[in-house]
Formats: C-alpha cells, structure tokens, sequence
C-alpha cells in the first residue's frame, strides 16, 4: 500500500474523515503506529519530554530532530510523516527554509512550527513557495514557554479568541496546509475549524477539529507526572500497546475522542 499523501488527507477532510495523528520518535513505533493505521506521525519536539527528559521543548536542536525523523522515516510504509521544526531553527525565512530541508532529507512530508504572527506567516509564504508543506500550530506554544512562564490554556478571553482567528485565517492565507490548536475552548477550536478550509488537528482544543492528536507515552500512561486535562490513557483496560493505539484510533474517528472530560469548556 502507499503511503499517506497530503492530497488524501484534504480528500478526507473534505468527505468529513476525521486525521488521526500521534507521535513516534523512533522506528519501532513508527512501525506499530503503520500496522494500527494511523493517517498521520508527527515527529514532536515533544521527544524534549518524553526522550530527552527536559521539563520544556527549547533544548531540542535541529540535528536532533534530523535524527528522530530518520528514525520514523526507515520504518515508515503507509503515514503522512510531519516533523516540528524545533526552538530558534527558524527564526528568518532563510535559516528555516534550510532546516526544512534538513528534516525534508531526513524523511518529513511537511514540517511545522509554532505561531501566526506576522513574522511567522511570513515564513510559511516563504517556505510554501519553495515547496515545503507547512503545517501551523497557534494557541499554546510549547517553544514560549519561558516567555510565557508556564503552560496555559490559551483563547480564553474575548480579545484572545479574536487574535488566534485572524492568525488561523493568515496562516492559510501563506499557504499552511494544515493547522494544529492546542489547549484552547472546544467553542473557539469549533469556530476555528468551520471558518477554515484546511484542516484542524486538535490537542485539547474539542471535539470539532477535523482530526486529533496526542504525545504516544502521554495517550499510554507512561509518562511521569501529572497528565494534561486533554489526555487519555487509552492502555487502561487495553490488552496491548497495540489495541490501545487502535482503540485511539477508532475513537477519534467515530466522535467518541475527545470527550468533555478531556476539553477545555467556553
Ligand atoms: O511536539 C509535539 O508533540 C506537538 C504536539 C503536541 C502537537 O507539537
Ligand atoms: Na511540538
């Protein structure tokens, strides 16, 4: 079989499939995560956390992302591959068009990165124009923690809501194929969603984005600490890692993932 192709997943945008999405960093899940039929590997800098064992992203480099996506890359038969683009890698439109190409060559159908103002829309033009698909990622932004002095839910306010639908709205003006939303209301992810015609991932940002994704250890349990509101343990009450990654699978594309216990209200 081939592989996941952008166009597929605009085609099951536009039937109304759900995109599933998880991470992997390695390739021993990237070919457990093929075996399941997961659409789409994301490549997260969250392997700052959960491989790293950092309490924030920003340490992550460049050749480190290389490596991880070469990783998922050998073992990947049948997904989408989307790699994060890592703190401070992208920081004017030439140093990010070459470590877009690092992670392209490394094995990336799409890379991402994090904000929608102007600077980063400038980006995606820039990037899209030269045939690197990019995918965006607005409300919480693990790479600003240290600006933001921790990790909240963002959007809440009127005003907020407001700024985050005029960044979605630019990022697909630049040309962003498709769009994560993290820890933000259900009702503005839902408002998000409809006025856009590319593709929403959410990660705590409702039910109404049109897929989902979550951090592999997080969605098994595994890893330390206190989970994020938006997480589920899909391993509980699962027989293997297997059946738990199809159990996620086969939730998020009925509806039944996630619900209001995992959401943000408002
Ligand atoms: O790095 C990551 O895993 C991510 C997801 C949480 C969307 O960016
Ligand atoms: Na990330």
């Amino acid at each position: 079989e081939k592989p996941i192709t952008i166009s597929k997943l605009l085609s099951m945008h536009a039937e109304s499939e759900k995109i599933t999405m998880l991470t992997a960093y390695d390739s021993t899940m990237s070919a457990l995560l093929n075996r399941c039929g997961i659409d789409v590997i994301l490549i997260g800098d969250s392997l700052g956390n959960v491989i790293q064992g950092h309490s924030s992203t920003t340490p992550v480099t460049i050749e480190q992302m290389v490596y991880h996506t070469s990783c998922v890359a050998r073992a990947n038969t049948a997904s989408f591959l989307i790699a994060d683009l890592p703190f401070a890698s992208y920081g004017d439109p030439v140093q990010a068009l070459d470590s877009a190409a690092e992670l392209m060559r490394a094995g990336a159908d799409m890379v991402k990165l994090e904000g929608g103002g102007e600077w980063q829309t400038e980006i995606i033009h820039y990037l899209v124009k030269r045939s690197v698909p990019v995918c965006a990622h607005l409300g919480l932004l693990p790479q600003s923690v240290h600006l933001l002095g921790g990790y909240h839910v963002q959007g809440k306010s009127k005003d907020a809501a407001t700024v985050m639908r005029e960044q979605a709205f630019a990022c697909e003006a630049a040309g962003a194929q498709m769009l994560v939303l993290e820890a933000i209301p259900s009702s503005l992810g839902k408002q998000i969603t409809e006025s856009l015609s590319i593709p929403t991932i959410g990660i705590g940002a409702g039910p109404d984005c049109s897929g989902q994704v979550l951090v592999l250890p997080d969605m098994l349990g595994i890893s330390p600490g206190k989970p994020p509101k938006f997480v589920k343990n899909f391993l509980d009450g699962s027989p293997s890692i297997e059946s738990a990654i199809k159990t996620y699978i086969r939730s998020v594309k009925s509806g039944k993932f996630p619900s209001p216990e995992h959401c943000f209200a408002g």
